[in-house]
């Protein structure tokens, strides 16, 4: 009987008879149903844009259980009888929307929409999930879950643009223990006001989605035996079988026609997500068909789980409290291991994760695995299936043997109850000793340190340890009786047992000089494989993670941190003591202790306060209505893909393909050959020159495209891509420039054409003359930054009659993109049109970046005259598209006693890459913000770099960012210098109206404008700053493993306004259609424009008008239906979009004027729909478009905010956890409040991803090596502040703005900086501590603090032996303090 594929969508039946095995659940959504809600972000399961909800059905208990999935790694096959629910399905324009989207509208946590139905999926499998508990009926509603729930079951998911607090609103407002006045800005009550109630949020409705159709479960009733584990169950017609015990999988194994094939064994396939496949396989074995894999069985000796049972599941069962464990260290094992294990990936990887593969990963793959560290301490065995023999070894034997064969399987693992070994004298390894007349107890604590404190990001380093000890009645010492300290992740090929430590410690009384010798002993353990990024902070990790364990057992030895089961500093610390003596000082106020309470309980919350001021004088403009069509985004040919060079400066000779599987999928390949000879070999074009799209036969940079590799699906064409065999030769030709250096020693730079070169302020050597003291040529990196939009690059291409072609691209320029396709094709402009409809975010990637991809998809369209399609995949996304400019800095600045500066010089070199793209406009940019103190004189020399790396571009503030940071870097070093408070010094050095005029000439604006120095003192006395500082002192001072700081800073952001065109016109019915220059991007133009066009229109006062939002629908954006639109770029675009609407809207007022009255005349009043009609009826030109140019004397004007935060370094991590930021933005008279605060919280916390944690790496020869969602960390939730207060100044009315509005886009980011100078502050009390300095230009307070101060970066110089030092401190003490005792009684 041939076997077919049947499984539910959304309620709807599929039945597939023979399907390609390797073919994912989302390629399947995506390309052959209309259920494209879930979206490509990654690709390897690190962003959630993909997630669904899939559901399987139990005929025997008739139970339905629901889980959230990443379906890019799910594999169809594997779906075989389940039900998949995505975001449609919860609801969609047609049926309704479901109250998940109505709230993620409601309270405007949506903006570029991509990452929406992958959150809309975790938060409703988490709902879902928590309705079925046994826990008490939530209040009509509510759902049972808790806002500690709420907010986790979105940790794994990424969002580039909120920020992620009105996400976690919409989480919370789901949950019965919620404070609904604690929600943040939403349409369904007014802040503050006394009427937020459940009734007026859409009502939740428990059990209201069928997870699991009735037909199905029918079906499956009525053919168990298509499910029963038949021989070869599966669907051999599509190569994926399914064995239903261990001797069915060897026979298949080894049967001839397995043998000569590319045979891959599954459970989860979330391993696809860690190591990328570059080839297909023939044939698939899933392994979940094998009972004997996914038994759990539970005894007295321990737990043994089935190598197949997911994470998910060990956890729940680890977790169950059983009676006869309660109190027995059993439980305390168990729960600890469930507890990390709760941090491993996310809650829709952990899922369909098996146990078994993780281990056979790390085994095999020198995975730098959690589940292995944590079982190995745990002392677990494992039971191997290799051919005909089954083998029980120790977890430590299995990994130390050579790597696992693909025939060995992984049959089960065994977690020993500890309490049972110990009575019964056996343990693992012969390691456990039984002293039965002895009262023992059992220590375990396990520890990861990484970016992402809930999960989500592999660990730098991780350990567990397991440690016997008893009582010494007669001293009263704990002794160790034996133990078990695992390591991993650390550039280990495994984790290992620090055996030599082991051995040392058997048998001693913990005290200082033990430990001491142990940490000795460790470190010549521990080493990273040469290679390693940070080796030396890894190391640094194993020795705070024993010290962190140990010390409560030191005598004497003060104990200054508290042991939470999540260290809020990115370090999982989970560890439990018998006899923990916590010693650690007290925070002075209350409202520090709640500060500590919420540190320190797992069940931390995210509190969050929004001011809004609101204005009515231009309904609807000002109105924080919901984003335009946000429940849509939340509801949900042939493909190309680039081959790119990987060597920076060398000949190219030649390409081939290997001979594989992916490579016989491919139609064509595209390069420079197949350019039109009447087009030129064009990619990308500024107003400072053009880009090759393709290398010609020298390659410039590694990821310069080589060529486009055509395929039938997008996946073939990424496969095929990667296998590429490109033959490079380096001949004649010089090293290439990879370094700032080494582009200053071979002058190679790019011009900066004088009009943008900025101009200076002063008499530079006058004022180094008048200062008192001066700092020479310091020194400050600052690293790259990727765009990490959601979306990835995309374009369709589709040729169309004579010659012409339509271009679907993500591109913020369209206009560009459209005369480069048409120069590189040899067509004129008006045979190509580029659309863009919305875009995934942006935040400057899709301006000049996106134009190549559009072009190289346009041209094999072209070329084959058939429709292609191209979506970068992350990899090569990351690894083409450049980024921020790195930069390298040094300053001299002159200064007086009292703080006041009066000289500053700096020298700026930017890093450009290997074109110019926007960057010759850096200097000007980041002078724009480095002016924004009063430096007295001020002069600067700035140097465009070209080097033989990717081309760097506009990123959300370019250059204002750079020149912010510098500014503040210059201030902390002055305070530093002079022993002053960071602030004062700021305030010393603000501009006054006068100065700012001086700096500013032309943008200042006049006095009243200059809104800084009150928002500074706001920001101040509001968040009590000046008692803060004293209780962070206090708190430094008694707390030696945990420092705080905290920062006040200043903002200041000159925006330029551009032309940009409009185009209103109003329909027959009366419905009005809108053209803007811009395109949305997730930033809110459609609905500021929308609100735009619904007041200029009111204008006319008919019936109706007061109602005409709903009636404006703004369309895409049409390079040949709107020209001259110019770049969405510079925060400028949507009020500029909006004044050529409302202009537009003017002159069709002005048409309608006349009829209006002479209508009301005769009729009284008149409807806008009958002045519509009427207007028709006597031919009123309906349609009007302006183009607005701004007028040159308010063409630039200034922003002003401040922003205070808060931190908390933990000394050994270097983890930073921001526990408060107060902000403060002027947004003149906001277009719409809720959108300009959704991008004030985006940009700061994107400003937070720059200074604090992405790590743009390249290798040594330029390529880019952060290349995913593994090795580049982006915000999550985990990372925001823990308390962040916003508050909305409204300034006063601006006739030349406008309607008096301000820009909201970009500034903002800048402001992240306050958490970067608070983190240094946090760091030079830890320095004082331990007299720490680093290198010989530094000191204990003076050092150097570079970008991103990501956690190795903040341990190394809060110095990575600080343990030792303090060890050996203690330890000499204590011993002279024995030695006095000696003497004294002698
Ligand atoms: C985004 C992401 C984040 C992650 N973060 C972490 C983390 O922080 N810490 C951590 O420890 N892990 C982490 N992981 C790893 C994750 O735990 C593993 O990918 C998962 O456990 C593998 O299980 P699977 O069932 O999906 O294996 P599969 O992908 O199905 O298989 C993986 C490999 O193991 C083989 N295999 C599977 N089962 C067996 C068996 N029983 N016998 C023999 N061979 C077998 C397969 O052939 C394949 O080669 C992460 C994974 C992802 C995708
Ligand atoms: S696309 Fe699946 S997790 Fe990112
Ligand atoms: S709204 Fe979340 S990524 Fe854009």
């Amino acid at each position: 009987m041939e076997r077919k594929l049947v499984f539910a969508v959304n309620g709807e039946r599929f039945e597939l008879a023979k399907v390609d095995p390797s073919i994912t659940l989302l390629e399947f959504l995506r390309t052959r149903t209309r259920f494209t809600g879930p979206k490509l972000g990654c690709g390897e399961g690190g962003c959630g844009a993909c997630v669904v909800l899939l559901s399987t059905y139990d005929p025997v208990s008739d139970q339905v259980k629901e889980f959230s999935v990443s379906s890019c790694l799910t594999l169809l096959c594997s779906i075989n009888f389940c039900s998949v629910i995505t975001s449609e399905g919860l609801g969609n324009t047609k049926d309704g929307f479901h109250p998940i989207h109505q709230r993620f509208a409601g309270f405007h946590a949506s903006q570029c929409g991509f990452c929406t139905p992958g959150m809309c999926m975790s938060l409703f499998s988490a709902l879902v999930n928590a309705d079925k508990t046994s826990r008490s009926e939530p209040p009509c509603g509510f759902s049972k879950i808790t806002k500690f729930e709420a907010e986790k079951a979105i940790a794994g998911n990424l969002c580039r643009c909120t920020g992620y607090r009105p996400i976690a609103d919409v989480c919370k407002s789901f949950a019965a223990d919620v404070d609904l006045e604690d929600l943040g800005l939403n349409t369904f009550w007014k802040k503050g006001a006394k009427d937020a109630n459940v009734g007026r949020l859409p009502c939740h409705d428990q059990g209201k989605i069928c997870t699991f159709p009735e037909f199905l479960k029918s079906e499956i009733k009525s053919s168990v035996d298509i499910l029963d584990n038949s021989k070869n169950a599966g669907l051999p017609e599509s190569q994926w079988y399914r064995p239903s015990s261990i001797r069915e999988l060897y026979e298949l194994l080894n049967s001839d026609s397995f043998s000569k094939s590319r045979v891959k064994l599954v459970v989860g396939n979330t391993g696809s997500g860690v190591y990328k496949e570059n080839d297909l396989y023939d044939k698939y074995i899933d392994l979940k068909g094998i009972p004997e894999l996914s038994v759990i069985r539970r005894d007295s000796e321990g737990i043994s789980f089935g190598a197949a049972v997911t994470i998910s599941r060990a956890i729940e069962v680890l977790k169950e409290r059983k009676e006869s464990e309660l109190h027995s260290n059993k439980r305390l094992v168990f729960s600890k291991i469930a507890d990390h294990m709760d941090k491993v990936a996310s809650p829709f990887i952990r899922n369909m994760a098996s146990l078994g593969g993780n281990l056979i990963m790390a085994q095999r793959s020198q995975f730098a695995s959690d589940v292995a560290t944590i079982l190995l301490a745990a002392g677990s065995t494992v039971c191997l299936q290799m051919a005909s023999e089954r083998l029980v070894l120790s977890l430590e034997s299995f990994l130390e043997r050579p790597p696992c064969d693909d025939r060995t399987v992984l049959v089960s693992i065994h977690i020993p109850s500890w309490s049972s070994a110990i009575e019964s004298s056996s343990g693992i390894d012969g390691c456990i000793v039984s002293e039965p007349t002895r009262e023992a107890n059992i220590l375990f604590g396990t520890y990861r340190a990484a970016p992402r404190p809930l999960g989500n990001a592999v660990a730098y380093l991780n350990s567990a340890f397991l440690v016997h000890v008893t009582l010494d009645k007669i001293s009263g010492d704990l002794i160790i009786l034996n133990l078990h300290l695992a390591f991993g992740a650390y550039g280990t090929e495994h984790a290992i047992r620090a055996r030599k430590v082991e051995k040392f410690l058997v048998g001693k009384v913990m005290t200082a000089s033990v430990l001491l010798e142990a940490i000795k002993l460790l470190k010549e353990t521990i080493i990273p494989k040469k290679g390693t990024p940070h080796s030396r902070y890894r190391s640094s990790l194993a020795v705070a993670f024993l010290f962190k364990f140990f010390q409560p057992l030191v005598k004497d030895l003060v104990v200054p941190e508290k042991n939470g089961p999540v260290d809020s500093s990115g370090v999982a610390a989970i560890t439990e003591y018998p006899n923990s003596d916590i010693n650690e000082c007290a925070d002075i106020s209350s409202h520090r202790v709640s500060h500590s309470e919420q540190l320190n309980n797992p069940n931390v919350i995210l509190s969050s306060k929004q001011l809004v001021e609101f204005s009515n004088d231009y309904h609807p403009v000002g109105e924080p209505i919901k984003k335009a069509g946000v429940e849509i985004q939340a509801s949900g040919l042939p493909f190309g893909a680039f081959v790119y060079s990987t060597t920076p400066l060398a000949w190219i000779k030649g390409i081939t393909f290997n001979s594989t599987l992916a490579s016989q999928k491919v139609i064509a390949y595209i390069s420079i050959n197949d350019i039109p000879k009447e087009g030129k070999n064009v990619g990308g074009s500024t107003m400072f020159g053009t880009e090759p799209l393709f290398a010609d036969s020298l390659t410039v940079c590694a990821g310069q495209p080589l060529g486009v590799v055509v395929a039938e699906t997008q996946r073939h064409a990424n496969m095929a891509a990667r296998q590429a065999n490109v033959q490079y030769s380096t001949e004649n030709l010089e090293p290439p420039i990879l370094s700032i250096e080494e582009a200053v020693r071979r002058s190679s730079f790019f011009d900066v054409p004088p009009v943008f070169y900025p101009q200076k302020v002063g008499d530079l050597s006058k004022g180094m003359a008048e200062a008192e003291h001066k700092i020479l040529s310091a020194e400050v990196k600052l690293g790259s930054q990727y765009y990490f939009y959601m979306e990835t690059q995309t374009a369709l291409a589709i040729p169309d009659e004579d010659n012409c072609i339509v271009v679907y691209s993500s591109s913020q320029c369209p206009e560009t993109a459209q005369g480069v396709i048409a120069k590189c094709l040899g067509i004129p402009d008006h045979n190509v049109r580029v659309i863009t409809r919305r875009v995934g975010g942006a935040f400057g990637g899709k301006a000049g970046r996106a134009t190549p991809v559009a072009t190289a998809c346009a041209l094999a369209a072209f070329k084959l005259r058939r429709p292609v399609r191209m979506y970068l995949d992350r990899k090569t996304d990351m690894i083409m598209t450049g980024g921020r400019h790195p930069m390298k800095i040094n300053y001299s600045v002159g200064f007086r006693s009292d703080g006041k500066i009066t000289a500053l010089h700096v020298d700026i070199f930017i890093n450009a890459g290997i074109a110019e793209d926007i960057s010759p406009i850096m200097p000007h940019t980041i002078i724009g913000a480095l002016k924004s103190y009063n430096w007295g004189a001020f002069s600067f020399d700035a140097k465009i770099c070209k080097t033989n790396l990717p081309t760097k571009s506009s990123m959300r503030a370019p250059g204002e960012v750079q020149g912010s940071f510098i500014a503040e870097t210059v201030i902390e070093h002055v305070s530093s210098f002079l022993s002053m408070d960071a602030t004062s010094v700021r305030k010393k050095n603000l501009h006054t109206h006068d100065s700012l005029v001086l700096f500013y000439e032309g943008s200042a604006g006049d006095a009243p404008e200059y809104t800084l120095p009150a928002i500074v003192d706001e920001v101040a006395s509001s968040s009590s700053y000046l008692d803060r500082l004293e209780i962070i002192r206090n708190f430094n001072s008694c707390n030696k493993w945990r420092k705080r700081g905290i920062s006040l800073m200043p903002l200041v952001y000159r925006v330029a306004l551009r032309p940009t065109p409009g185009k209103v016109s109003i329909l027959s019915d009366g419905s009005i259609v809108v053209e803007v220059g811009g395109v949305e991007i997730g930033q809110g133009l459609w609905t500021k424009v929308k609100q735009m066009t619904a007041y200029a229109l009111g204008q006319l006062s008919v019936d109706g008008t007061k109602n005409l939002l709903d009636k404006v629908r703004v369309i895409q954006a049409d390079t040949l239906s709107m020209v001259q639109g110019g770049w969405t770029a510079g925060s400028t675009t949507s009020e500029s979009s909006c004044e050529a609407v409302r202009l537009s809207c003017n002159i069709l007022v002005s048409r309608l004027k006349t009829l209006k009255q002479s209508l009301e005349e005769k009729m009284g009043t008149v409807s806008w729909d009958t002045l519509i009609s009427q207007a028709n009826m006597q031919a009123v030109n309906l349609s009007a478009s302006t183009y607005w140019v701004p007028d040159s004397s308010s063409m630039m004007y200034l922003n002003y905010g401040s922003a205070l935060s808060e931190v908390e370094v933990d000394i050994l991590t270097g983890g930073t956890t921001i526990l408060r930021t107060d902000l403060i933005y002027d947004c003149g008279q906001s277009l719409n409040p809720a959108v300009d605060l959704g991008q004030i919280e985006g940009s700061f916390v994107q400003g937070i991803g720059f200074f604090m944690y992405e790590e743009h790496v390249e290798n040594s020869d330029g390529l880019v090596v952060s290349d995913g969602t593994w090795t580049y960390k982006i915000p999550t939730i985990d990372n925001i502040p823990k308390q962040f207060n916003i508050k909305l100044m409204k300034s006063g009315h601006h006739e030349k703005r406008v309607l008096s509005s301000k820009a909201s886009g970009e500034p903002p980011l800048l402001l992240a900086a306050s958490v970067h100078c608070a983190t240094r502050e946090a760091i030079r009390a830890a320095r004082v501590e331990f007299s720490s300095t680093n290198g010989p230009n530094s000191s204990p307070t003076t050092f150097q603090f570079d970008v991103p101060a990501t956690m190795p970066v903040v341990k190394e110089l809060c110095g990575l032996n600080n343990v030792e030092k303090y060890l050996e401190a203690f330890a000499s003490t204590h011993q002279k303090v024995e030695a006095n005792q000696v003497l004294g009684t002698v």
